[in-house]
C-alpha cells in the first residue's frame, strides 16, 4: 500500500506534504494572516454544526449531483484558484484539473497560477474550468485576460474581491518566501534535504512564475520581474464601475469572490453578476474576518434568489459540505487540501482527495436519511451556539 492510499483525511494529506516538502512551501500554503485567528476560527465554526439524522429511510439510491449554472456537477464542491502550486509539484494545477474534469465538478485557473490559461484548457478538454481574476488598474490588462479565457472555452470568469491590498502573513516573511525563495543559509539547507522535491520543481525551471502574465508583459520574465510588475499593475481602486466594464467584456457566467456581507451579494446582483462566493481567502487576508458560514444565512435572505451563492474557507471534510449545503449554499469549494493532496501524490494526490470528498459525502447522506441534496435544509442541522444558524433553524421551524 502506498503512503498515499493510506491517508484517510485531508489532515493525513497534509502530513504528506509537509513532510514532502521544505518548509517554506508548506508554510505558503498552510499558513494565514497576521495572528491566524481567521484561518482557525473557520475551523471553529464547522465545528460548532452538528447533525441530526433521520434514521428510518430508505437510502439504498443516493445521488449527490447538483445543478450548477444550468450543467449538472458530479458533486456539490469544487477546486478554488491558488496561485504558485508550480512551487509545491511541477504541473500542479494540470493534475487538479484532470481530476476535477473526470469527477465533474468545477476546477477554477488562479490568475497566479504556474501553467496558461490555454495549457490547462488543452490538458483537460472536458474540464469544467472557470477563470480567476486579479482586477489591474489599465482594463487593456483585464481585457487581455478576459478574451484569453473566453477563447480557450472556460465556462465561468470569477473575479476576486478581497484582495485590494496586500496581506501579512508571518510565516512567508519570516521563511523568506514570495513565490520562490530567499537563498538563505536555512533554505538552502532545505533544499538540498529534499531532493525529490529540487528535482520535480527545481530544476524544472521558472518555478512560481505567474505563466498566464508572460504575454502582457514587455520586460524581463523571469519570476520576480513578472510579480514586480503584477503588483505595480494591480490596483487597489477595484470598484463597482470597474466591475461593470469586466462584465461587459465576458458573457459566461460571472462570479464575485471574497464578498462578505448580505449588501455587496446584493449589489452585486444588482450590477449583473451570476453567483458569488463567499470566502476570507482561507483566513490569508483579513485577520479576525468572521467565516463565510456565519454570513452564508444572510446572504440567502438578501440575495439567494437573484445568484448562485456558494462559500469556501474551511472546507476539510464531505460533512462540512453538507452542512454548507443544508444551510442553503449552492455548493462549497476548497483550497488547501487541494494543494496538500496535489504536493503528496501529483494527479493520483487528487483523484484521492477528490474520492475521499465524495465518499464522505455520500456516507454523511446515507446517515442523515436523504437520497438528494435537495432534500436537506437547516432541520437536518444543530447549532451549538452559532447565531446565524440558529436564526436560521428558528425560522424554517
Ligand atoms: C496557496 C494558496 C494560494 C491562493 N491563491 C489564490 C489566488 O491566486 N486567487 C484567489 O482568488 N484565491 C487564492 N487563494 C484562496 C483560495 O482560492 C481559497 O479562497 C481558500 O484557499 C479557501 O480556504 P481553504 O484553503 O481553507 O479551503 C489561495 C489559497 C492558497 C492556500
Amino acid at each position: 500500500m502506498s503512503r498515499l492510499s493510506r491517508t484517510e483525511s485531508v489532515d493525513d494529506l497534509r502530513e504528506l506534504a509537509r513532510k514532502r516538502l521544505p518548509l517554506a512551501m508548506f508554510d505558503f500554503v498552510d499558513g494565514g494572516s497576521e495572528s491566524e485567528t481567521a484561518l482557525r476560527h473557520n475551523r471553529a465554526v464547522f465545528d460548532r454544526v452538528r447533525f441530526r439524522a433521520r434514521t428510518v429511510v430508505d437510502v439504498t439510491e443516493r445521488s449527490q449531483e447538483i445543478e450548477l449554472f444550468g450543467r449538472k456537477s458530479g458533486s456539490p464542491f469544487a477546486i478554488s484558484a491558488m496561485g504558485g502550486l508550480g512551487t509545491l509539484r511541477y504541473k500542479a494545477e494540470v493534475a487538479l484539473a484532470k481530476a476535477a474534469s473526470d469527477a465533474r465538478i468545477p476546477f477554477m485557473l488562479s490568475l497566479g497560477a504556474n501553467c496558461t490559461i490555454e495549457e490547462v484548457a488543452d490538458a483537460a478538454p472536458k474540464a469544467r474550468l472557470w477563470a480567476q481574476l486579479y482586477t489591474f488598474k489599465d482594463d487593456r490588462l483585464n481585457k487581455a485576460l478576459v478574451d484569453r479565457a473566453a477563447a480557450a472555452g472556460y465556462e465561468a470568469l470569477v473575479v476576486t474581491t478581497d484582495s485590494n491590498v496586500f496581506p501579512k502573513r508571518p510565516r512567508d516573511r519570516r521563511n523568506g518566501f514570495s513565490f520562490g525563495l530567499k537563498k538563505t543559509p536555512r533554505n538552502i539547507w532545505d533544499v538540498l534535504t529534499h531532493p525529490r522535491w529540487t528535482m520535480d520543481v527545481v530544476l524544472r525551471g521558472n518555478v512560481g512564475r505567474m505563466e498566464s502574465m508572460v504575454p502582457l508583459v514587455d520586460g524581463p520574465k523571469d519570476t520576480h520581474s513578472l510579480l514586480a510588475y503584477f503588483i505595480k499593475e494591480r490596483s487597489p481602486s477595484l470598484d463597482w464601475e470597474a466591475l461593470d466594464r469586466i462584465r461587459r467584456m465576458w458573457k459566461g457566467p460571472m462570479i464575485l469572490k471574497g464578498i462578505m456581507s448580505k449588501e455587496e451579494a446584493v449589489l452585486a446582483a444588482d450590477h449583473g453578476m451570476d453567483g458569488v462566493i463567499l470566502s476570507n481567502h482561507g483566513g490569508r487576508n483579513l485577520d479576525y474576518a468572521v467565516a463565510p458560514l456565519e454570513i452564508l444565512p444572510e446572504v440567502m435572505d438578501a440575495a439567494g434568489e437573484r445568484l448562485t451563492v456558494m462559500l469556501d474557507s474551511g472546507f476539510r471534510r464531505g460533512s462540512d459540505v453538507v452542512k454548507a449545503i443544508a444551510m442553503g449554499a449552492r455548493t462549497a469549494l476548497f483550497g488547501r487540501p487541494a494543494a496538500f493532496a496535489v504536493a503528496a501524490g501529483g494527479e493520483a494526490g487528487a483523484r484521492h482527495l477528490v474520492a475521499m470528498f465524495q465518499d464522505e459525502i455520500d456516507r454523511v447522506m446515507g446517515f442523515l436519511g436523504i437520497r438528494t441534496l435537495e432534500e436537506l435544509g437547516p432541520d437536518f442541522l444543530w447549532f451549538d451556539g452559532l447565531a446565524a444558524g440558529e436564526a436560521l433553524s428558528r425560522r424554517n421551524s
